[in-house]
């Protein structure tokens, strides 16, 4: 068993290498409550924009859904061009930097890319692309390295969440339609990474952030993983970045990017109809964004930086995040892939809530070795934070820190929720807890993010071996 897993590490090891630019352990946060705004990381900024919080969120103006549809387009785009300037600026980059920190996971969602936007029937503010891409810019000229996570998806997700872009039990993911519209964002946000150098970052591009656990509720989804991993890899064939397992089946005669794409559309004899049909929407969008971005390279790829010829590592929630037989997303993999968990002990049924059994459950935590077993390696930890069911002492958060960061770095690493939320009246001690940047200022995360206060921290906790 353990010269298996000791196998399965290294051949992980191996993989990351050749993927170039998956850093050796991820020390991360996400940007988050920036590109999907989720009211309750801010509440005074939301209020004075004229939102609102309540119990249930899809009965007041808590999310950009109902932002937008209560406000219209003209204010919800100046409000929000407003928040993405402020919220997530140099200054942030900067103590991000000088705090260690080497990856940024940024939650986006699917209406960045406007055109797939049915305006009529759906509301949200335009214009977040420009901001994306200097977002990543200041990551890139930070030597942070970036994951694009499709976190909020087309029909909605998951039911009664803010996170979703709009909080509703109206769930319409698993569709045709709107799988189709998720692997179209997919080309569109691919072949930027590889035309805009201000992507240059960009190491990884995850699916879909948090399905429904429950994978009787989520029909074609693992059709939908194939889909998504053909489609990152078709965009990357079409500019001559080869991987083996899949062959684009087309001759592409021409520099003209947008033009090859739909020449691969056209006349491909091995991608499906699902992945041709992305290319050929994705081609007339990345038109228009080569001139809404500047990016000459999407017209002609000998021009303005040319291609990055990394291939992207497609990312997917693991396997256990889904129960009730759910498709395993290590059969989707072509070319380089990393799996995603996420773990917060304050929404309580992972631990009673004291700290001796918050401790005793992380120290003794198997993720890894499990998705290690069904091939769900490298596996990193894109959501967790310091919130707890009880009140915390100082010094046990320093202690729950170290302990998490310990067991998520048994695999490829972990990465925080979340880089900052708002410090004002309203907003109470919510920094304590969910900001990465002031649980370094208040002690509870060390300044270097290997180190730890005490790496033995687990040796009175762990029960087996
Ligand atoms: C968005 O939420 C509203 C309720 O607030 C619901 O009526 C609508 O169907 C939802 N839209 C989608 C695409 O889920
Ligand atoms: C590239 O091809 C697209 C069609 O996909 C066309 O609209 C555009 O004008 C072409 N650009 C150049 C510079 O040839
Ligand atoms: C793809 O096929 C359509 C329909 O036959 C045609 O109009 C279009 O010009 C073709 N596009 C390319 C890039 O070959
Ligand atoms: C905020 O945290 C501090 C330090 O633990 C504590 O003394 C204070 O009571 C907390 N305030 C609120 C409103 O919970
Ligand atoms: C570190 O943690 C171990 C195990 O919980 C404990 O025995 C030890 O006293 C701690 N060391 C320090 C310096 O706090």
């Amino acid at each position: 068993m353990r010269s298996l897993l000791g196998l399965t590490a290294l051949l992980a090891s191996a993989r990351a290498v050749l993927a170039g630019s998956l850093p050796s352990k991820i020390y991360g946060v996400n940007i988050g409550g920036w590109l999907v705004l989720e009211p309750w990381m801010l509440p005074a900024e939301w209020d004075s924009m004229g939102g609102s919080i309540c119990d249930d969120c899809s009965t007041c103006i808590q999310s950009e859904w109902a932002y937008t549809k209560e406000y219209g387009q003209v204010k919800a785009n100046q409000e929000f061009a407003q928040h993405w300037t402020t919220w997530f600026t140099q200054d942030d980059v900067n103590t991000l930097v000088a705090d260690g920190i080497n990856t940024a996971r940024i939650p986006l969602g699917y209406w960045i890319v406007e055109p797939l936007v049915s305006r009529a029937t759906e509301f949200y503010p335009e214009g977040g692309i420009v901001y994306l891409q200097k977002g990543v810019q200041m990551l890139a000229d930070a030597g942070i390295q970036v994951i694009l996570d499709h976190h909020a998806l087309p029909g909605v997700q998951t039911p009664g969440q803010s996170f979703t872009g709009n909080c509703t039990d109206n769930v319409q993911f698993y569709t045709d339609y709107n799988y189709e519209r998720a692997l179209t964002w997919t080309a569109v946000m691919t072949s930027l990474v590889h035309l805009d150098p201000a992507f240059s970052s960009v190491f990884a591009i995850e699916a879909v952030n948090e399905p429904i656990m429950d994978a009787d509720k989520t029909p074609n989804y693992g059709i939908f993983q194939k889909n998504f991993v053909d489609t990152v890899r078709a965009v990357e064939l079409t500019l001559g970045i080869p991987v083996e397992g899949i062959s684009l089946g087309a001759q592409v005669t021409t520099s003209n990017f947008t033009e090859a794409l739909g020449q691969v559309a056209n006349a491909s004899t091995t991608l499906n109809a699902e992945v041709r049909e992305a290319l050929a929407a994705a081609a007339p969008i990345l038109v228009d964004l080569a001139a809404q971005l500047a990016v000459p390279a999407l017209l002609d790829t000998n021009l303005g930086g040319g291609v990055d010829k990394t291939s992207l590592i497609t990312t997917f929630m693991d396997i256990n995040w889904q129960y009730d037989s759910p498709p395993n997303p290590a059969d989707a993999a072509i070319g380089p892939q990393g799996y995603d968990n996420h773990l917060y002990y304050s929404y309580g049924g992972v631990a009673d809530a004291n700290p001796t059994a918050y401790l005793e459950s992380i120290c003794n935590l198997q993720r890894v070795q499990v998705d290690a077993e069904v091939g769900n390696t490298p596996l990193w930890f894109g959501e967790w934070g310091l919130p707890t069911q009880f009140e915390a002492t100082d010094e046990f958060l320093s202690m729950w820190a170290d302990a998490q960061k310990l067991a998520y770095s048994q695999g490829q690493g972990w990465i925080f929720w979340n880089f900052k939320v708002e410090q004002s009246e309203v907003a109470g001690n919510l920094s304590r807890q969910w900001s990465y940047i002031e649980g370094v200022n208040l002690g509870y995360l060390t300044k270097n993010p290997a180190d730890y206060h005490n790496a033995s921290v687990c040796e009175q906790y762990v029960t087996s071996s």
